[in-house]
């Protein structure tokens, strides 16, 4: 069912969400929210360039729209460097990178989205590539083949995952920096909705923002898409100006709630409170009872309603805490969430 309908609160990158590159912040200062990341990240700048050295390589990892594409872009306007984009999924032989890394120049940023998904022949390529700037290629075949190394330029790799864990060990240690962003606070989020709601010319007053933050899950491509859709709401319901009365009634219509859970999130939580006694059940098993796919649980759902203090992981499974039942106004039963033992 989620493959005909669109998930309004769906963190990845939708057709839609193009016009949020006119919205992307472009300097480190312009950046809100995240500051111990936005911190560091000054202090890498100015080190690298006292030094008039590249940058260190860095590695970001969070949930979906957070910001980790728009940080590596400002990293390079800062540092006054081009940035070659790509994407683990995208390079499929040594040979893909090998081109990649010699068309470099020094000081060069090569952002790599979704780095997890990089074959291990290719990451073999990368570590001399990332700790001595070589690359090392096999030249002739059988008994004539022999292995010449290549001077490259002195580059920095951004590397960018949603699943630090399914990043190996060896790749995970080339990198010098390595940052997670979280979830923007309310306030935060509220600042960036009000800036784009002025960049496009929205009119707005504050409830109706703050109503739109609040639901947006603490994830900026989350509540750019919502302002967008309350704005066409507002224009074609409401005489065009987005209070909370409009933003609720818009929100509402698209199936998000007030804490900014939709269908899929609230039949995760169902599945593991009236079908698995509150848990604990295997995400697997909860994606295979509401046919979704495990990744969206584990990227999307899951972290958020971790945030929330709606789930709990223990070694056995997942478990609905008493807050989630509440917020489904199911009630709470303790011995649902510890099995009792029999004597
Ligand atoms: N700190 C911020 N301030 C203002 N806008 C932001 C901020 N962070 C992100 N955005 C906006 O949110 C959008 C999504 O951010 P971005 O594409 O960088 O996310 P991402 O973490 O790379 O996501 P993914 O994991 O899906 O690639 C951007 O287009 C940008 O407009
Ligand atoms: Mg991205």
């Amino acid at each position: 069912m989620s493959d005909a309908v669109e998930r309004m609160v769906d963190p990845s990158a939708k057709p839609d969400d193009r016009l949020d590159q006119t919205l992307r912040p472009k300097r480190l200062g312009e950046i809100i929210g995240q500051q111990g990341v936005k911190e560091n990240l000054e202090i890498l700048i100015s080190a690298a360039r006292q030094r008039s050295e590249p940058l260190d390589h860095v590695l970001f990892y969070g949930p979906p729209g957070l910001g980790k594409t728009t940080l590596a872009h400002v990293l390079a306007v800062e540092m006054g460097v081009a940035i070659k984009v790509t994407a683990g999924p995208a390079i499929e032989r040594a040979g893909d990178l090998a081109s990649i890394l010699t068309n470099l120049r020094s000081g060069d940023i090569l952002f790599i989205d979704e780095i997890h998904r990089l074959g291990r022949a290719i990451e073999e390529v990368l570590y001399p590539a990332m700790e001595d700037y070589a690359l090392d290629i096999v030249v002739g075949k059988g008994p004539a083949a022999r292995s010449i190394r290549l001077k490259l330029p002195r580059f920095t790799v951004i590397g960018a995952t949603t699943r630090l864990a399914l990043v190996s060990a060896p790749l995970r240690a080339r990198f010098g920096a390595v940052y997670r962003l979280d979830y923007y606070d309310r306030g935060a989020i509220q600042e960036i909705v009000w800036r784009a709601a002025r960049m496009l010319g929205v009119v707005a007053d504050d409830d109706g923002i703050r109503e739109i933050a609040l639901r947006s899950r603490g994830t900026p491509r989350v509540a750019l898409r919502m302002l967008r859709r309350v704005r066409d709401f507002a224009q074609v319901r409401a005489g065009g100006e987005i209070t909370r009365q409009v933003a609720v009634e818009a929100l509402n219509l698209l199936n998000v709630d007030p804490l900014g859970l939709d269908d899929v999130d609230r039949r995760v939580l169902e599945t593991i409170i009236l079908k698995y006694q509150g848990g604990p059940v295997g995400l697997s098993t909860i994606a295979a009872a509401i046919s979704e796919e495990p990744d969206t649980i584990m990227d999307v759902v899951e972290p958020y309603l971790l945030q929330l203090g709606f789930l709990d992981r223990t070694p056995q499974g997942r478990v609905a805490t008493r807050s989630a039942y509440e917020h489904l106004h199911v009630p709470y039963k303790t011995e649902h969430s510890q099995p009792r033992l029999l004597e």
